[in-house]
């Protein structure tokens, strides 16, 4: 399967995201991952679809949409509008399958997204629903720069295993936080292909060649 990397604009400099995006994309990134908090669903607030917006015209690269949101049906279509390619939404904010005909029906790629306390079953009817991608989380959501949770690994190759089953076997799985050149084997080895890496990219002496490394 492709891996993908898709560094997350959170560990960048925020007063320079537009000039951050092209510098991804000159550096091989995959995807841009938009962290959007809203101050309830995790107690940070980031940025909403006002900075999607504003960095829509700065990158051709898929803007990866990951909502740590109360209420992710208020907000889709603002960042449908403003750009988003793929929308992700929590299972313990909402019921997933129940959005994606609306994110669909706005022609953007939609996903579910797992906690590290959720058990990665959750997402399976996600799965039946036709996402087109599961993001696992391998950290608390919140914050960027936090390690890895061993656990997470199980969990992505039960979920790989159910794609499979479903007939789904190329079904893109998302790992986001935590992620560094030491254990992305692990997770690949595991099941996923999507990779968030935040802090590993942004802090990286070599953008180009952390992200192909991390690529494998
Ligand atoms: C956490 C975010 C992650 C985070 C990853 O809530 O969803 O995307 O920014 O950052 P690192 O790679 O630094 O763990
Ligand atoms: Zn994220």
């Amino acid at each position: 399967m492709k891996i993908k990397i898709a560094p997350s604009i959170l560990a960048s400099d925020f007063s320079r995201v537009g000039e951050a995006v092209k510098r991804l994309e000159a550096c091989g990134a995959d995807y841009v991952h938009c962290d959007v908090m809203d101050g309830n669903f995790v107690p940070p607030i980031t940025f909403g679809a006002q900075m999607v917006k504003a960095i829509r015209p700065h990158t051709k690269l898929p803007l990866d949409c990951h909502l740590m949101v109360l209420h992710p049906e208020t907000h889709i279509e603002d960042f449908a509008k403003a750009g988003a390619d793929i929308i992700t939404v929590h299972v313990e904010a909402c019921d997933p399958a129940a959005l994606f005909p609306k994110i669909a029906a706005l022609g953007v790629k939609k996903g579910a997204v797992v906690n590290p306390e959720t058990p990665v079953e959750r997402a399976f009817p996600a799965v039946e629903a036709g996402a087109d991608m599961i993001l696992v989380m391998s950290v608390h959501p919140g914050w960027g720069g936090q390690a890895f949770l061993p656990e997470t690994l199980e969990k992505l190759h039960i979920l790989r295993e159910f794609c499979v089953k479903c007939g789904k076997p190329d079904l893109d799985i998302e790992v986001d936080g935590g992620i560094t050149e030491a254990n992305v084997k692990d997770v690949v080895a595991a099941g996923a292909n999507v990779i968030v890496a935040g802090s590993t990219v942004f802090r990286a002496p070599d953008m180009a060649a952390t992200i192909k490394r991390l690529r494998g």
